[in-house]
């Protein structure tokens, strides 16, 4: 649809007082219908950390319906009161110097707080009758999202009595169910948690969250691509020589070590995020601009990704473990020494790797892909590298061979896109040098990544979110790998790098042995 007709079926829907929309940096975002959100693990980390503040943001900008209700539960004992005491300091620790007393003060009043046993079906019957008063209370209109906020291990037991309550089926409005990863820990258990997901909810129901494709600079990768028409026609085998990702954390494992010490790199970095990068970089164009079309382009991609050889094991992957270093000028511990961490844990926190793509577009290019903990500098980057000009005229009067040019989308920190190419510099010899075109997002207001999937959600867009197949393609690619590896592992072998550094030195030699390098971190 135009521009205008948008425009012009916008103020239809105001005057009919159907939807309502706000502008935010010139883009218009639709106000979604009445809700009642209940979260699961509401004292937890990330509900502190991530869901409260969201949506306390988006209700202040006036991104909210008049009526909605945010039901928190989890298994702590606590009174509402006590709930919003809570989440009062937990906004006012996200955003120091962006607190609106007023603003927060109308929002506390839709926070509520049930105390729930995940597995007792008493405790979800309770939930029931609960969310079923406050839907009438605040007249929500009975449009429902349950946010799994909670340790994966009670993921199976909470989907099921919301299930066997009659919670997920939509009577009015709709149902939807939000999950964070880890979904599943290799194919198996991904695949039974689909199942236990899809025996109470449909796949249009299901949101199964990746913060990354949330991230503006994400979903810039598919604009740049299919919104531009000069990049395209070189986005392949015949002007690619490969592509570099690239995500490294100066972080190491935090408080983190219960879950980190059961998922490593490959699981925590790779299954998603990092494999959700490599598919937006090299997907088909999809007919149309839609949920469905473009995941199923990106299982296209997954499924064409060549096996890993798992008796050579080592030709395709790298991995490391992060020794002592220096962090920004600041000593820092050894994984095996952080807080809840086994003494002599094989657990990666530093994997690189080289991955074939067969399809026509793909043959021969590799990508090569990056993450690890503890590095010298916190940087998501995706970079083209073109092939070389196929021939040097200028060979005799220069005295080097030039670059070939590379392309380079940043993801975070300093978003943007820059083009590397060469030019003469200035003065009587030929000299040649190259420079810089480049493209910096400015640091204006945007939605953060959760206030992005939590309104996507609401409003029953899926583009976003990953569908129950590329999980299931992503873990049969990598659960493999990560097995072979665990079998490989010893403790001798670790640590690998230091903290600070860019990795281990396997890592590049996987470049160089191809006769390539990684772009400096
Ligand atoms: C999370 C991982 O999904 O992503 C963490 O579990 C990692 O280990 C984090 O630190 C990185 O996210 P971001 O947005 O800081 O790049």
């Amino acid at each position: 649809m135009t521009g205008k007709n948008k425009n012009l079926e916008k103020v239809f829907d105001e005057i009919m007082g159907e939807k309502r929309y706000e502008t935010v940096n010139s883009c218009t975002i639709e106000i979604p219908a009445p809700f009642c959100l209940t979260v699961f693990g509401a004292s937890g980390d990330l509900t502190q950390r991530k869901i409260i503040p969201a949506l306390y943001r988006l209700d202040r900008d006036k991104l909210f319906p008049g009526d909605f209700v945010i039901l928190g539960t989890a298994r702590t004992a606590l009174t509402n009161s006590a709930f919003r005491e809570l989440m009062h300091a937990a906004v006012k620790n996200a955003f120091p110097d962006d607190f609106e007393k007023s603003s927060w003060m109308k929002f506390s009043q839709r926070l509520y707080y049930a105390q729930i046993d995940y597995d007792q079906s008493d405790s979800f019957r309770r939930l029931r009758r609960k969310i079923i008063a406050l839907e009438k209370k605040h007249e929500t209109g009975g449009n429902r999202i349950f946010y799994l906020a909670i340790p994966p291990d009670v993921y199976e037991p909470v989907i099921s009595r919301i299930g066997s309550e009659g919670l997920s089926q939509a009577v009015r409005g709709y149902a939807h169910i939000v999950i964070e990863k880890p979904i599943g820990r290799d194919i198996e258990s991904a695949k039974r948690l689909n199942a236990v997901l899809s025996s109470s909810f449909s796949e249009r129901q299901i949101y199964r969250m990746d913060h990354y494709l949330a991230k503006e600079t994400v979903q810039n990768i598919l604009m740049f691509r299919f919104a531009n028409s000069i990049f395209e026609p070189l986005w392949n085998r015949r002007y690619i020589d490969h592509v570099q990702l690239t995500v490294a954390e100066t972080l190491g494992v935090e408080h983190r070590a219960g879950y980190y010490e059961k998922a490593g790199v490959l699981r925590d970095m790779f299954q998603n995020h990092i494999f959700q990068l490599l598919a937006l970089t090299a997907m088909e164009p999809p007919s149309v601009f839609e949920a469905e079309r473009v995941r199923d382009e990106k299982a296209k991609v997954f499924r064409s990704i060549r096996r890993f050889p798992l008796d050579r094991i080592e030709d395709a992957v790298v991995i490391g473990q992060y020794g002592e270093g220096n962090i920004n000028g600041e000593k820092v511990l050894r994984y095996r020494d952080e807080p809840g961490v086994a003494s002599d844990s094989v657990i990666p926190t530093f994997a690189a790797m080289k991955i074939m793509i067969d399809n026509w577009r793909w043959n021969g290019v590799p990508f090569y892909l990056r993450s690890g903990k503890r590095l010298s500098e916190k940087k998501a980057e995706i970079s083209i590298h073109f092939k070389p000009v196929p021939h040097l005229m200028f060979a005799q009067a220069l005295e080097e061979s030039i670059d070939p040019n590379t392309l380079v989308m940043r993801i975070q920190p300093d978003e943007g896109i820059n083009l590397h190419f060469q030019a003469k510099t200035p003065g009587a010899r030929l000299c040649l040098g190259p420079v810089l075109m480049d493209f910096s997002y400015q640091k204006i207001f945007s939605l953060s990544d959760y206030e992005r999937v939590l309104l996507d959600c609401m409003q029953g867009d899926q583009m976003l979110f990953v569908r129950g197949d590329g999980v299931e393609e992503t873990w049969s690619l990598l659960s493999p790998v990560i097995e072979k590896l665990e079998s490989k592992t010893y403790q001798k072998n670790f640590p690998n790098y230091d903290s600070g550094s860019t990795g281990p030195d396997a890592a590049s030699e996987l470049l160089r042995k191809d006769g390539r390098s990684w772009r400096a971190m």
